[in-house]
């Protein structure tokens, strides 16, 4: 029996057998929907064209065959459409390999698919924290490098997007300076035009910034109130008056935009929650962000994750609009053998990157031309940037309080690496571009 990832090869099958018929169809649609049934979707001019319904009906018949329950009984299995731009609307689609003509548009029961790839923001730098696991020190990574660009006097705003696991807020806000409201209660309040009286009360400022300034926006306010019936509103599409839908990471992007404005800040920082979660891919994809931090533990389970990612971005052909934000993080190095450990994790990282991503280089021609690095380039997205295990900031009771008593030299043995990486990129001198 067929299943879902021998469809597509099938269909391409199909296709290549009827590769005569093909230019008489002209454009053709291939609809996955949202039970992975296929269905064809061609230009309702072709309907009286019999020479194209012979060639339709044949296609179908095949597709039923060696489909099964993947498919359409062949009777109907195609849909004609006037507007073909009709069934494209707001649907991911990508093209079918080797076929200029046949794109195949993929209905999701997510919102986010990962293949979106908003472009840069053209305001500050954001920069996300991504994780395949949960646990691996985003969150405290996080504080770490707002209260370094604190320091040094910059302007920094804070996201805790990890809305369904909220913890980044506390680290960088005791209890009592929390604001009323959180991204959360934004997110609700905008469905019913409401988000004016929120937005106001919404950041709080950090006591831990000394020079600098740390704003923080956290999941939720102070009181957190009913936060899980909020959360289970929160990922809501609006339907804007002239009628037009705002998928709820646009309206995210949305509300991030007016805090900037807001604000002014230098950078923002965005905590992202871990997996490949819905949230996550808007966080990942959706938001602008210049750069993608994906912090790995050396794991099976990380870089096959990451892998799955990968991958989709490269089927989904939009690899090359994401692959230059991305930058991975040793996350938490072990104490002992640590050479070996960021060794084996660099190569393991950079296998992922060339099976995937970087340029293929073929023979005789400059790596130069090609988006490619070698293992060992301390610039290349793969090498990864390093922070280090340290008993200081494990299992702490309060990351806020120990970032309260923290001291430069203390920060810079753990993070020293990862931050000076972070400060490459969004450094003063780009910052005031
Ligand atoms: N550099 C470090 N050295 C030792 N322990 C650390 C380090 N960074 C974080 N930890 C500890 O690891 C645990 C997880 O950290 P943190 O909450 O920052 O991770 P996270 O990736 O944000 O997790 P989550 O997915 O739950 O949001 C915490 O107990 C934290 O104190
Ligand atoms: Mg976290």
């Amino acid at each position: 029996m067929t299943t879902f990832d021998e469809v597509l090869p099938l269909v391409t099958q199909v296709l290549k057998e009827h590769a005569a018929a093909l230019p008489t169809i002209g454009p053709l649609l291939f609809n996955r929907d949202l039970n992975s049934r296929i269905r064809l979707i061609v230009d309702e001019a072709k309907r009286s064209d019999p020479v194209v319904m012979a060639a339709l009906d044949s296609i179908c018949v095949q597709l039923q065959q060696r489909l099964g329950p993947h498919a359409y009984p062949a009777a109907r299995a195609v849909l004609f459409e006037s507007d073909m731009a009709v069934a494209l609307d707001g649907a991911t689609a990508f093209q079918l390999d080797g076929f200029a003509q046949v794109l195949v548009v993929d209905r999701l029961a997510t919102e986010s698919d990962w293949a979106h790839i908003a472009p840069e923001s053209t305001g500050v730098p954001r920069v996300v924290f991504f994780s395949i696991k949960g646990g691996v020190g985003r969150s405290t990574a996080l504080a770490a490098a707002a209260w370094s660009m604190a320091q040094a006097g910059q302007r920094v705003l804070v996201f805790d997007l990890d809305l369904e696991s909220p913890g980044l807020s506390s680290a960088l806000l005791p209890a009592e300076r929390r604001p009323t409201y959180g991204i959360c209660d934004w997110l609700v309040e905008d469905l019913v035009d409401n988000g004016d009286a929120v937005f106001a009360d919404m950041t709080a400022s950090s006591t831990l910034a000394r020079d600098g300034e740390i704003w923080v926006v956290p999941a939720h306010g102070r009181e957190p109130g009913a936060y899980v019936s909020k959360l289970g509103r929160a990922w809501m599409p609006k339907l804007q008056r002239d009628g037009r839908r705002e998928a709820w990471s646009q309206r995210l992007g949305r509300l991030i935009d007016a805090l900037e404005a807001r604000w002014q800040p230098d950078v923002i920082l965005i905590d992202s929650r871990a997996g490949i979660d819905e949230i996550a891919s808007s966080c990942v994809t959706g938001l602008g962000a210049q750069l993608v931090l994906l912090f790995a533990l050396n794991g099976d389970q990380t870089w096959s994750g990451y892998r799955m990612l990968f991958q989709h971005w490269l089927n989904a052909g939009v690899a090359e609009a994401i692959r230059e934000r991305l930058q991975v993080v040793a996350a938490m190095v072990p104490e002992t053998a640590r050479v070996e450990y960021v060794d084996d994790l660099r190569e393991l990282s950079f296998d992922l990157f060339t099976d995937a991503l970087y340029d293929e280089i073929p023979p005789g021609e400059v790596i130069g031309e090609r988006w490619n690095f070698d293992l060992a380039d301390e610039g290349a997205p793969h090498c990864p940037w390093l922070i280090h295990w340290h008993r200081g900031f494990a299992a702490l009771r309060s990351l806020h309080g120990r970032l309260e008593t923290v001291d430069a030299q203390e920060v810079q043995a753990v993070f020293g690496q990862f931050l000076d990486g972070l400060n490459d990129i969004t450094g003063s001198e780009r910052m005031t571009s």
